[in-house]
């Protein structure tokens, strides 16, 4: 079977996104679920292309056993077509992402990440590049919980077809 391919999106690719990627991948790497899934993240914003994650999302994520290993990249309309799944962490990255679809099959590939949240239902992950260490506290967990989620929608969607 072919990997599923999935791509997380925020604005600077620095906080949200790349927590999101490495938080899905423990989740699927405990599973041992590697051969069915392939995981990237991105930002809408050039900003920080070729940065390492923000020092906070690192420190934070190490806090909870989960290791980043990631360098920004810019979400580009290619993107539509390399991957199955486009996860955005609130509305501005979604019209963001969504004035760059064209087609209707490219929007239909776009979904707030916290539709899969199971708690307190708000749909944006806070962006928490001017907060502190609880606002990063409390993203890590909207993260890590709604990336298994997702994860388990996968697996369920996946063995209906
Ligand atoms: P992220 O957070 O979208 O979760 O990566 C941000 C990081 C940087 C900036 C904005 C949001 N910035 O304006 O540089």
């Amino acid at each position: 079977m072919k990997p599923q391919k999935i791509l997380f999106v925020c604005l600077g690719n620095i906080c949200r996104s790349p927590l999101a990627e490495a938080s899905f991948w423990h989740h699927v790497t405990k599973q041992g679920l590697e051969h069915l899934f392939y995981v990237e993240s991105a930002g809408t914003a050039n900003y920080h292309v070729g940065q390492t994650p923000d020092s906070r999302t690192i420190r934070n994520a190490k806090k909870h056993g989960i290791d980043i290993q990631h360098l920004g990249q810019q979400f580009v309309v290619a993107d539509f077509d390399r991957f199955d799944h486009i996860l955005v962490m609130d509305n501005s990255n979604l019209r963001n992402v969504l004035s760059l679809a064209s087609e209707q099959y490219q929007k239909e590939k776009v979904c707030l990440l916290r539709r899969f949240d199971s708690e307190n239902y708000e749909s944006d992950v806070p962006d928490p590049w001017y907060g502190d260490e609880v606002d990063f506290e409390n993203v890590f967990h909207i993260i890590h919980r709604c990336t298994e989620n997702f994860l388990n929608h996968l697996l369920v969607s996946t063995k209906k077809e």
